[in-house]
Formats: C-alpha cells, sequence, structure tokens
C-alpha cells in the first residue's frame, strides 16, 4: 500500500498535515501524539518581526465550529528559527512554515531568511481575514495574487504554496492567478469571514466584531472550493476546511486534493491528526487501493 504524495516535488509519507495556526510547531501535540506519523508539521504564520495580534477576546464558539480574530500574533523570525525549527527538525516529518506580512517586503525579508533554514517548503498566507493591511489585500484581487506570488517566488529556495481565500467570488480564477504568479502548489480555504453578537453584552462577540470562520461548518465550501481550483488549475492542491476524520480528508482527496491540512479539530481533538493517518490506511485496505494517488481527484 502506498500512501506517499509528491508535493511540487517534496515526497510526504501521507498526505496529511496540520493547518496553520491550530497545531503550533507541534510541541503541545507531540505530547499526545507522534509527529513521524505526519506527512508534515505546517507551522504557525510567521513574520519578520514580532506582531503582538488583535485585542481580545478574539475567538468565540459557533455552531459547528468556531470564529477567530487572532491577528497572526506571532514572535517573528528570529525566534521562530532559534526555537521552532530545531524543535520540528528532531522528527521524521516535512516541515512547512507558514509566511505572514504587511507588504510585499515584509513577505520577501521572511521568505529570503527562512531560504537559510532547513525547511521543506513555505505556504504563503494571503488570505487571513483578521489584519488589516497585508493578509486577505493580498488575496482578493486576481492581479494582486499573481504580483505578489511572482515576487515571492523571485526569492524563495523553497517551493511556495499559496494559501488562497475561500472570501472570493470565482475561486477558480484565483488559483489559476497563483499558478501563472509562478507557485508550485496552493492550499485552500482559509478561514470565510463571519461574525457572532453577545445578545446579552448586546455586543460583538469578538472586539474585532468580524472574525474568520472555522470547523465542521465550512466543510462543503471548502470541498466545492478544491473541487473547483482542481478543475482550473495543474499545480498541487493542499486542501482543508472542517476536517475531522479520515472520511472527511478522503472526500477533499477524491474532490481533487494532493494533500490535506487537519485544523481546528484539533482543538478539541488533539489525536485528529494521526487519527486521520490511521484512518485513511483503514479506508485504502478496507477498498483495496494500492495507491493513494489513485484516489485523488477521483471524482469528476
Ligand atoms: C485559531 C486559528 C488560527 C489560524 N492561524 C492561521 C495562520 O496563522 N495562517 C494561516 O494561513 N491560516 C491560519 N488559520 C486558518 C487554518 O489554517 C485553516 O485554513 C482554516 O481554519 C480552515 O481549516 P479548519 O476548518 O480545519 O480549521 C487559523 C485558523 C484558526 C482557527
Amino acid at each position: 500500500m502506498n500512501t506517499k504524495v509528491n508535493l511540487a516535488g517534496v515526497e510526504l509519507k501521507n498526505p496529511v498535515m496540520t493547518a496553520s495556526g491550530t497545531f503550533g510547531s507541534g510541541e503541545e501535540y507531540s505530547e499526545m501524539i507522534d509527529l513521524n506519523r505526519l506527512g508534515a508539521v505546517v507551522t504557525k504564520g510567521v513574520a519578520n518581526v514580532p506582531w503582538p495580534g488583535n485585542p481580545t477576546p478574539r475567538i468565540a464558539e459557533t455552531y459547528g465550529g468556531m470564529l477567530n480574530a487572532i491577528g497572526l500574533q506571532n514572535p517573528g523570525m528570529e525566534v521562530f528559527a532559534k526555537r521552532d525549527i530545531p524543535f520540528l527538525k528532531q522528527y521524521d516529518t516535512k516541515i512547512i512554515v507558514n509566511v505572514c506580512g504587511r507588504t510585499t517586503e515584509d513577505y520577501i525579508d521572511v521568505v529570503e531568511r527562512l531560504g537559510q533554514e532547513p525547511v521543506d517548503m513555505l505556504e504563503i498566507n494571503i488570505s487571513c481575514p483578521n489584519v488589516k493591511e497585508g493578509g486577505i489585500a493580498f488575496g482578493q484581487q486576481c492581479q494582486s495574487v499573481e504580483e505578489i506570488t511572482r515576487e515571492v517566488k523571485k526569492h524563495a529556495k523553497q517551493p511556495i504554496i499559496m494559501k488562497l481565500s475561500p472570501n472570493v467570488t470565482d475561486i477558480g480564477e484565483m488559483a489559476r492567478a497563483a499558478e501563472a504568479g509562478g507557485a508550485d502548489a496552493i492550499s485552500l480555504i482559509n478561514t470565510i469571514t463571519g461574525m457572532k453578537i453577545d445578545v446579552n453584552r448586546r455586543t460583538f462577540a469578538l472586539a474585532n466584531k468580524t472574525g474568520g470562520l472555522s470547523g465542521p461548518a465550512i466543510k462543503p465550501i471548502a470541498i466545492r472550493m478544491v473541487y473547483q481550483a482542481a478543475q482550473a488549475v495543474k499545480i498541487p492542491i493542499i486542501g482543508m476546511g472542517g476536517i475531522r476524520n479520515a472520511e472527511d480528508a478522503i472526500e477533499f482527496i477524491l474532490a481533487g486534493a494532493t494533500a490535506v491540512s487537519v485544523g481546528t479539530v484539533n482543538f478539541w481533538n488533539p489525536y485528529a491528526a494521526e487519527e486521520v493517518v490511521s484512518g485513511i490506511e483503514a479506508y485504502m485496505k478496507k477498498y483495496q487501493v494500492e495507491d493513494i494517488k489513485d484516489l485523488i481527484g477521483a471524482v469528476r
């Protein structure tokens, strides 16, 4: 049985990775699951300098999911390189670093700095709905998606994954723009902009007013978008949005994803990522699937 997948020249032992921002760099989770079992760990977004994030409250539970407006709080590149990369290097899993920035120069700064580090791929977050500049501002127009992809690609030593926003009208167009700019892969979906009002306090549940919706509630939208992106481009796709178990992951793979990221579920089931790996193996055995590649995009 072969569970290996190839993401732009990087071979993963299986298609299961973690979704940025829901797993730290795996330190806490490593006490509960074996990181060696995962295809890759995707880190929380890192910027060139520390970011404090948004004021609190910045998370709220919703039916079938959660809203967050963390605002990409992170310790900055220097601390990250000293602390998180050596931690992850202890494991036999690929390291994918999620990169955030406010300007094109910010992204380039981080990407160039990461060029000197032993990381396998870079995931460029141009789709965070919770930061005013940068983030989603880059991710909602085709032309800017293509331009930022081209600029980042020029400076990147590792293959780049462009992380797309679902807060757009035509996801196929965005996927094509990333591909035209030279992206090695795309990942989707980031969170969907939402709002919750606290009726007792008669105010917004989040200090930021709006936040990004994630979790099982968004899965059908994510599946539809992965399918549409897979019809639009040839580069590999990493699918995510509401995955809870292996069945959900396989749905993404059948829709066209080469790999999948396990996100919000980590907060209520820290064993989920490893369970998805075992569950995919069990599914392949049950249906006598010799090679996982036979499942990728099998539903057209
Ligand atoms: C608390 C939280 C923090 C997140 N931080 C990041 C981040 O730093 N960079 C990023 O690209 N996506 C970030 N995301 C988005 C997730 O990686 C993922 O795209 C999204 O949550 C959908 O997957 P899920 O429904 O399985 O969580 C974050 C999501 C959550 C819930």
